[in-house]
């Protein structure tokens, strides 16, 4: 049987999600308290892929600190640097050495596929085309890039095209034989300097190598923007089952599929699922609603909140009018003005968003 490796992308700028990407990889933001990153680890391995390259840059010691040698998830990494993000053909252009002359399937690291990836694996294995794709039928193709198919071959691809040719976008995952790197050696940067996976297989098509797709029916989630971290936030708390390690005092509510962690305190307030609260948080006189993921060592106090994630360390108090939508970084306080003058008062970060009653 041929060795398939993976190259999981986990470097980026993160542009779209700053100003958690200021400080940290989104990668690693949790998507019901675990690093988004894992999900696409685990999709690789379940596919049978075990020898994993992860494109890393600003970002690489987190990201090794995270997943380690990859050990834990039963598959050995090797992180491959990348000096400057210019691009998803740019981190296969990087990652030659590691690939070989092996095929591999590129996953992108913000990217999160429910139904996972082994039915394209075997698909590829099975084949053997120069590339295969993952498409998925959107109702908004402007926003994506976007294939061109003709019995069953793709014959054209373009990045967020005015007048689609089709409904197929491309998801974050692609398979490619060593013919790519031909490809990435000849395209030119696009105009946002970047060097575009779309043009590296169109070169391949251009060149009448055999490029396929592969429609998947199930969710996927590109999370690169906090609209769609929420909703695959959402999606993966659907999956939940309640399961509470820590301590709820009597004089709570809890209903439907809560999870709470280990060393958590629950005191008179209504949690109502689907929902998960982290380790070691304390959570008093409040409302957490669906769809949030409180991660551990978080203080909720006489406050409410919902459809929101809530990163460790954070304290919230005297929130009376509900939090919702919300991405709260680590460490972050927010309360009610106590002292006088009452007012807004702010010390926040750059790129931040806030609305306000
Ligand atoms: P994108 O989300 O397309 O790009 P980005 O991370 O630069 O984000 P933004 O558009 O908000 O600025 O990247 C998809 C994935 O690929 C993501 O996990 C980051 C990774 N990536 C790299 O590893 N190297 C790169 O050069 C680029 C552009 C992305």
């Amino acid at each position: 049987m041929i060795t398939i490796k993976g190259l999981i992308l986990s470097g980026g700028k993160g542009t779209r999600l700053r100003p958690i990407t200021f400080t940290s990889a989104k990668q690693l933001v949790p998507v019901a308290n675990r690093p988004i990153l894992f999900y696409g680890i685990e999709a690789i391995r379940d596919a049978g892929i075990t020898d994993v390259g992860i494109v890393v840059g600003d970002t690489k010691d987190e990201i090794s600190a995270a997943v380690g040698d990859g050990k834990a998830f039963g598959i050995r990494v090797t992180y491959i640097e990348q000096e400057l993000p210019l691009g998803l053909a740019h981190a296969v252009k990087v990652s030659r050495d590691f690939i070989g002359r092996d095929p591999f399937v590129m996953f992108l690291g913000d990217n999160l596929i429910k139904q996972g990836i082994t039915a394209l694996v075997e698909e590829f294995r099975k084949e053997g085309p120069n590339s295969m794709i993952l498409l998925a039928e959107v109702d908004n193709p402007s926003d994506f890039g976007v294939a061109e198919l003709k019995e069953g071959k793709v014959i054209r691809l373009e990045e967020k095209p005015k007048k689609p040719a089709s409904n197929y976008a491309l998801v974050g995952v692609y398979m490619f034989d060593s013919s790519i790197f031909e490809a990435v050696e000849n395209i030119k940067p696009s105009w946002r300097d970047e060097l575009e996976i779309t043009d590296a297989i169109q070169y391949l098509i251009d060149r009448r190598l055999d490029v396929r797709s592969h429609i998947i029916s199930g969710w996927w989630k590109d999370t690169g923007k906090l609209e769609d971290l929420l909703e695959a936030n959402r999606m993966i708390l659907l999956d939940l089952d309640r399961d509470i390690q820590g301590k709820v005092n009597p004089d709570c509510r809890v209903e439907g599929n809560v999870v709470i962690g280990k060393g958590t305190e629950v005191l008179s307030s209504l949690l109502r699922g689907p929902l998960i609260v982290g380790e070691n948080c304390r959570v008093e006189h409040s409302y957490v609603g669906p769809f949030t993921s409180v991660h551990d060592n978080v203080e909720i106090r006489d406050s409410e909140i919902e459809h929101s994630i809530v990163l460790s360390g954070s304290k919230i108090t005297c929130i009376g009018p509900r939090i919702e939508s919300s991405l709260i970084g680590r460490d972050t306080v927010i309360r009610r003005c106590s002292r006088k003058p009452r007012c807004f008062r702010f010390m926040v970060g750059d790129s931040s968003g806030i609305e306000v009653l």
